[in-house]
């Protein structure tokens, strides 16, 4: 009698859940689940500061995720985080080329700062291929020789604080 009971109320639960508007036209299901997702999604909001203020977001975000993923011992995401700093590196150049970015500081010696970006974004490309082979040691280190490189940049480069 339990056991029938039981079955019984099964197949109402199954009645209803199927009975969910799925019978109904798209719409109406749409109407039926709330309105929220039928607002046109907001854009997101384009990132504050200029084209190489971005990039170094970017690559302060992508060293900080290094670490962790040293730390955890996974080292998947570090490819993906230093994709993001590499096209930002392509509007960084296109910007500077175009003139609408000017270094704030020996802005007229372009050439020497393209020479230590270069280097840079080599030991970023060693930091790339490190993690992709999930290597740890190779990772920690090529991450501390571009950690290493900051400093002789903004020294030239950077507008003093
Ligand atoms: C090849 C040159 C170069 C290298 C290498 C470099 N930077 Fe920068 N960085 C700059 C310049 C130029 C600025 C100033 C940008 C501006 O204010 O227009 C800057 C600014 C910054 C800022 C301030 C951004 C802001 O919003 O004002 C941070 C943070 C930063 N860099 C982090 C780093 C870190 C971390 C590294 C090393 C992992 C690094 N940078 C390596 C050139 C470089």
């Amino acid at each position: 009698m339990l056991v029938a009971m039981l079955i019984a109320r099964a197949a109402l639960v199954l009645l209803v859940v199927a009975g969910c508007g799925r019978d109904k036209p798209a719409e109406a299901r749409d109407k039926a689940h709330g309105e929220a997702h039928a607002e046109p999604r907001a854009e997101a909001p384009p990132a504050p500061g200029n084209a190489v203020q971005n990039e170094m977001r970017l690559l302060t975000e992508a060293m900080r995720d290094t670490v962790s993923a040293i730390g955890t011992g996974d080292l998947a995401p570090i490819p993906h985080r230093l994709h993001e700093v590499h096209k930002a590196r392509d509007v960084t150049e296109q910007a500077i080329a175009g003139g609408t970015y000017k270094l704030p500081r020996n802005g007229e010696n372009v050439a020497a700062f393209k020479a230590l970006d270069e280097a840079f974004h080599a030991e970023l490309e060693k930091l790339l291929l490190a993690a992709r082979a999930n290597d740890a040691a190779a990772t920690a280190a090529a991450f501390s020789s571009v950690m290493s490189r900051c400093d002789g940049c903004h020294a030239q480069f950077r507008a003093p604080n």
